[in-house]
């Protein structure tokens, strides 16, 4: 399979053997695979020497095409020598290049050495490559309980334009089964590494296959997109949503799933899939949240301590092979630790990637919502991404807040750097929302005064007259001519919630005179409290029957008005349960009844209104996700 691949390669480079790019040699090198997870790393060690008689300021490094393909991050620096290593090391500026007379199949970068090597000169590089999506599934099924086995392949040699005068290689594994291997001359397993080498002296891009077959449990967690946004408020606070699609990068799931299977014993019978994530969240964050398309899950587990915030991300179902989830995921942070000033602008320093521990995320969009009458913004940016501008509204806002996007195809956990926004804002501006929810609270204030004032009866040319006429109509003449409407139907169906829900009010309104009743004594106010309530019940009656009328002709409303019907019907129980119970109590108050024979008498009743208000409340919210 991929070792013929491998082979063709290798005679396209057989060509290159007496081409000679330079006059460096590579007199060691030490190569480490990381192969623990399903991202992959190449960390080499390279001590590159000078046998030339000018000096070199560029160091080639080369990856066969079918590597090249899924390379995700290379970075390197040079290694002062021991005793130098402290701090982090500053990167080196690498770039694409195509040296001449090389084959399609190799794709070169270009390591710039800023001091160049004089002649007879040596310096070590750490170069780190990580790949994404290199691992191969094999077999690319699994049954339910299997772990998968998947592919590596690579060379036994550094490939390199160079001669290369020593060098070893050592593959690290899970801890796990290593189905086969390549052998070769010097090779050996030592626990869970495999060592190559040392092979000394080897031309010019020298390469012999191996490919490792190997078993892995790790999860193979891949955000197929992943929006994240983050809110700058100059309150105090940086509010981060992270939206995943995400999906189980591994061997596919053989046959069909069995929830019993895995409720037995999930884990022989959950091998292959995962069941969780660790986000890692800085020391002081707050107020998170973890949510699907159902609602809030709460099974996700915090800790903390002075250094960092973990995060348990546990989906609603094990995920296995090819399989998806989408979830939103929110944190906030404190602003202080985020933004900064500088020469009169401001700049938020933060990390660019997932929290999530070894995600790859193919599609990466970060955008950064900066509060309103921000200007002046632009972007500092630790490696080259696609960027743009644009504009979000929310409530209280005039013109929308600017935000800043970014993004970023196969993102590892090795770009997770941090990044700077930086902007201008006026302090005036902040000024802006107080003022508005103050005027907002003066309107509303009128408004109320205003509307106390009126006469609160139904006229003739009010709306909900109107409407009452025309579900009327509706109900009696002119359906056939609605029936294709489907926004009538939904109208129907808001009318209906907000029927419901204004009767749920006036309950509440019951239940309050009666508790001013224990308080007080009062037992008139309380009996002309339950006279209006009457009246409105009965109002709000007149009105529920032509919309349940038109609710049951329309063939668009067929699949949830048995719902609907329920509802009404709950509803009605429910009110019969209240007013008796209201009865009952205020006719024990005029009897001067004991507080404790009060609380008998209605005790059923009590049990039964707080599991029919349940049976409401769940119906109304499934009628509103109509
Ligand atoms: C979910 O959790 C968030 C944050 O704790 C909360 O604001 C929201 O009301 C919750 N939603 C539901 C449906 O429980
Ligand atoms: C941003 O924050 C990181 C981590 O705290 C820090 O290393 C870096 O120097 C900061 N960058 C700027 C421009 O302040």
């Amino acid at each position: 399979m991929g070792c013929r691949i491998d082979l063709l390669f290798f005679l396209s480079i057989a060509f290159l053997s007496s081409y000679v790019l330079a006059d460096l040699i590579v007199t060691k090198v030490d190569r480490r695979i990381d192969l623990t997870s399903h991202i992959i790393r190449i960390i080499s060690s390279v001590k590159v020497e000078n046998d030339g008689d000018d000096p070199v300021s560029a160091f080639l490094v080369a990856f066969p095409d079918h590597h090249a393909k899924h390379l995700a991050f290379l970075s390197a620096s040079q290694n002062e020598g021991k005793g130098k290593t402290k701090g982090p090391r500053a990167s080196l500026p690498i770039e694409a290049s195509k040296p001449e007379g090389t084959p399609p199949s190799l794709e070169f970068y270009s390591i710039t050495l800023p001091k160049g090597i004089a002649k007879g000169e040596t310096l070590t590089l750490d170069i780190l490559a990580v790949f994404a999506h290199i691992l191969k599934p094999f077999p690319e099924q699994v049954a339910q309980g299997d772990f998968q086995l998947v592919l590596f392949q690579d060379s036994a040699y550094y490939l390199s334009p160079y001669l290369v005068k020593s060098q070893t290689l050592t593959v690290k594994l899970p801890d796990a089964r290593i189905e086969s291997y390549t052998k070769l001359e010097k090779s050996k397993v030592q626990g869970s590494e495999l060592k190559y080498g040392p092979y000394e002296n080897q031309p010019p891009f020298s390469y012999t296959p191996i490919v490792v077959h190997y078993e892995s449990r790790k999860p193979f967690a891949v955000a197929q997109k992943l929006v994240r946004e983050i809110e700058i408020s100059h309150w105090g606070n940086v509010q981060i949503t992270e939206h995943y699609n995400l999906i189980h990068g591994g061997a596919h799931l053989k046959g069909e799933f069995s929830r019993l299977d895995y409720q037995v014993n999930p884990q022989a019978k959950g091998a292959g899939a995962f069941s969780r994530l660790v986000a890692r969240l800085p020391p002081r964050v707050h107020s998170i949240y973890y949510r699907d398309e159902i609602g809030n899950i709460s099974t996700s587990r915090v800790w903390s301590d002075s250094k960092k915030t973990e995060v348990e991300i546990e989906p609603r179902y094990p995920l296995f092979g090819g399989w998806k989830t989408f979830f939103t995921f929110g944190y906030s942070l404190p602003l202080k630790d985020y933004l900064f000033q500088s020469e009169g602008k401001r700049f938020l320093n933060i990390s660019f990637g997932s929290p999530i521990e070894e995600l790859l995320i193919e599609e990466l969009i970060v955008k950064v919502v900066l509060p309103e009458g921000s200007r002046d913004m632009y972007v500092s940016v630790p490696y080259p991404m696609e960027q743009w501008q644009e504009t979000k509204l929310s409530h209280l806002d005039i013109v929308g807040r600017p935000v800043v996007a970014l993004r970023k195809t196969n993102a590892v956990p090795e770009h997770n750097q941090h990044f700077q926004v930086y902007y201008k804002f006026n302090s005036v501006s902040l000024l802006r929302e107080p003022l508005m929810l103050i005027l907002g609270f003066f309107f509303l204030f009128v408004a109320c005064i205003v509307y106390t004032h009126t006469d609160l009866s139904i006229s003739k040319s009010s709306p909900s007259y109107l409407a009452k006429l025309q579900w009327d109509e509706v109900g009696q003449y002119s359906l056939v001519d609605f029936r294709k409407s489907n926004l009538l139907v939904q109208t129907a169906v808001q009318q209906l919630e907000n029927i419901i829900n204004r009767r749920l009010m006036i309950y509440d309104k019951l239940e309050v005179s009666l508790r001013d009743l224990s308080r007080t004594g009062n037992i008139q106010a309380c009996k002309t409290a339950r006279k209006s309530a009457d009246t409105l019940l009965k109002e709000l009656s007149k009105e529920l029957k032509p919309l349940l009328a038109f609710l049951q002709s329309s063939p668009q409303a067929a699949r949830f008005f048995s719902k609907a019907e329920e509802l009404v019907a709950k509803e009605r129980e429910l009110q019969e349960k209240l007013i008796a119970k209201h009865s009952i109590i205020v006719d024990c108050y005029e009897k001067k009844l004991s507080g404790r024979e009060i609380e008998n008498r209605i005790a059923l009743h009590q049990q039964k209104i707080t599991a029919l208000r349940q049976e409401v409340d769940d119906l109304l919210e499934f009628i509103e996700g109509i």
